[in-house]
């Protein structure tokens, strides 16, 4: 039989939301219209006029014990009643963070033959592509994603980090150092909020997982009917999330019932608190569900960091925050058996972690 030809917009059976753009088609496709319950615009009744905390990592840093305590108390503020922030004054080499953005951009916009050189397999999260669609039936995203492990080195697929544009991986591999030793830090920082030693985390973490995507939000003509990125927590400990120079506010978290929209700040990088921090923490501080929403002119691009304990650990509660007043929400569980349960599933809020629910 002879094979029947893919359609360039339909890589597999997924389609390609940037050669769906340029074919300009007539409608939305079936299979991005959300049902009106799912659907989001950008404007919306502001009930929150609030925004979410901003973090001077810059004070956190002080040797000046009065500054240091006071950012310390803000970020156990952000981290309990928001799960989300954004950190200015991070230390970052501003170059740096414009350097990926710039391979990443250039990434993306090769041709399409170019990209499906890295192609994600189905039922993995690595390589271009569309990560967790799982049936005919499911909606889709207004988005295309890159995604590589990056450490420990043994999760690299080496295969599918592009040669093209020819400084992509020295980029990311300086880039990814620096978000490291962020969220290392950060990890120090928020350990100190709850009252522990602060590098209880990484003795517990072992060797951290890291690993970065790439969403590539082209413009839709109906943002309106459409997601960018479904509603989900994040499987991680933390996430460190990189708005490209110019977005908009397309990223929207789940405040107390209400989607809000976090206002892009000038070099600030967002950070949320994964799954496994609620998990150790009890459910003090709690991941939050957030979407990704898209405009109808505007494209916008996203580099987001996922640091996690290595696969081997086990992780559940930690004893200093279970007592008689907090009885124990979480059951102990291996972290690897937690990130392939959270990627052999769809995006659908925050759902994974039932797995780890008592
Ligand atoms: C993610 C994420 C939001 C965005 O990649 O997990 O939440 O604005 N991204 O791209
Ligand atoms: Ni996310």
């Amino acid at each position: 039989m002879a094979p029947v030809p893919l359609s360039p917009i339909k890589v597999g059976h997924i389609y390609d939301v940037q050669e769906l753009r340029k074919s300009k088609p007539a409608t939305i496709p079936r299979r991005f219209v959300r049902g009106i319950a799912e659907r989001s615009t950008l404007e919306q009744p502001t009930k929150h006029p609030l925004d979410i905390p901003i973090i001077d990592f810059s004070k956190l840093n002080q040797q000046n014990p009065d500054e240091h305590s006071t950012e310390i108390s803000h970020l156990a503020i952000a981290c309990q009643e928001w799960g989300f922030f954004q950190v200015i004054n991070h230390g970052i080499d501003l170059n740096m963070l414009e350097a990926i953005e710039k391979v990443a951009k250039e990434f993306f916009m090769l041709p399409l033959e170019e990209k499906k050189k890295y192609p994600m397999a189905p039922g993995t999260v690595q390589g271009y592509g569309q990560a967790f669609v799982f049936s005919e039936d499911q909606k889709l995203d207004w988005c295309n994603m890159f995604a590589l492990g990056l450490h420990p080195p043994a999760i690299r697929n080496l295969k599918l980090w592009p040669t093209n544009p020819p400084d992509f991986s020295e980029t990311l591999e300086n880039y990814s150092q620096e978000i490291r030793k962020l969220c290392q830090n950060l990890l120090e920082y928020i350990a100190e909020t709850l009252g522990l030693k602060k590098n209880v985390f990484e003795e517990m973490f072992g060797l951290a997982v890291q690993a970065v995507r790439m969403n590539y939000y082209p413009p839709c003509p109906r943002p309106d009917l459409v997601m960018g990125l479904s509603p989900h927590s994040d499987g991680s400990a933390l996430t460190v999330l990189q708005q490209a120079k110019g977005s908009y506010a397309g990223l929207q978290i789940l405040k107390d019932n209400n989607w809000v929209s976090v206002q892009p700040v000038p070099n600030a990088l967002v950070i949320n608190i994964g799954d496994t921090i609620e998990v150790l923490t009890n459910g003090k501080y709690k991941s939050v569900e957030h979407r990704a929403v898209t405009e109808s002119e505007k494209d916008r691009l996203t580099l987001v960091t996922f640091y996690a304990p290595s696969y081997e650990v086990e992780i559940g509660p930690l004893a200093e925050l279970v007592d008689e007043n907090d009885s124990c929400k979480y059951r102990r569980y291996n972290h690897g058996e937690y990130s392939k349960h959270y990627v052999s599933n769809k995006l659908q809020g925050k759902k994974a972690l039932d797995f780890a629910k008592i």
